[in-house]
């Protein structure tokens, strides 16, 4: 098992791992599969349910196996194994283009940790896709980030979710409230998109309650400061584990 390149370190963390590893005795390497789970998805209730039953049993330390059974019990293992490499291999190839979401931010956020800190807070916006990147890693997805100045650009960059992204997160800032241009780019696309904004614009001027996206995108996280991105990955990577 030792020097086997396949052992759970190595392969992709699911429930259906973890269980198996469970039924079989290995209930180390189960506890392990469901650590990575939860770091993941770390407010699964179910996930931490299962590891602390694992960890109780281990506390009362289980007798190994005899030899015989073990070499039976590896046979079973070896056996799923390959069937779990299979399908991992199958998930690697679909799972790539799957996986990915572009993060857009609109006009004047490059400026983000100078422009009214009292309103946008003091990260800037390099801190704030460092933070994006590293979440959606945790998630087991992948970000691009972007920004622009220009209505044009953005629409642009909006088209080029439509072969190469799952999910779109979207700050369009001050187009939020005015620009058909974007809302109607983004009409075109068929996956979820999720509306941010650093600030709860519906407690703010008359002019920035009103978001031309609102009713096109699939749900908006308003208010949050820059966790608001970190919010809206998770949740997009929980929408599209479901989806
Ligand atoms: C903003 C709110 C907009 O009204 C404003 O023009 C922005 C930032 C936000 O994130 O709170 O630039 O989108």
């Amino acid at each position: 098992m030792g020097g086997d390149s396949n052992d759970a370190a190595d392969m992709t963390p699911t429930v259906t791992l973890a269980e198996l590893y469970k039924e079989q005795g290995f209930l180390d390497k189960a506890a392990s599969v469901y650590k990575k789970l939860l770091v993941m998805e770390p407010d699964r209730a179910e996930l931490k349910e299962a590891l602390e039953a694992i960890e109780k049993r281990l506390a009362v330390s289980t007798p190994p196996a005899e030899k015989s059974e073990t070499k039976t019990m590896l046979g079973h293992l070896n056996g799923w194994r390959k069937v779990i490499r299979e399908r991992k291999k199958m998930l690697d190839q679909k799972g790539e283009k799957r996986r990915k979401i572009l993060v857009i931010h609109g006009p004047n956020l490059h400026m983000l940790g100078r422009r009214e800190p009292s309103v946008y807070g003091t990260s800037t916006l390099k801190e704030i896709d460092e933070e994006i990147k590293k979440t959606a890693e945790e998630c087991g997805m992948s970000a691009d980030t972007f920004q622009s100045n220009h209505e044009g650009d953005l629409i642009e960059k909006i088209y080029e979710t439509i072969d190469g992204y799952d999910l779109l997160i979207i700050n369009p800032a001050a187009y939020t409230h005015t620009s058909v241009a974007i809302r109607d780019a983004l009409l075109m696309l068929d996956i979820p998109i999720i509306e941010v904004h650093l600030s709860n614009i519906y407690r703010r001027e008359p002019f920035r309650q009103k978001s031309m996206i609102a009713d096109v995108v699939t749900a908006q996280v308003v208010g949050f400061g820059k966790d608001g991105y970190t919010v809206a990955v998770r949740a997009a990577a929980n929408m599209s584990r479901r989806a």
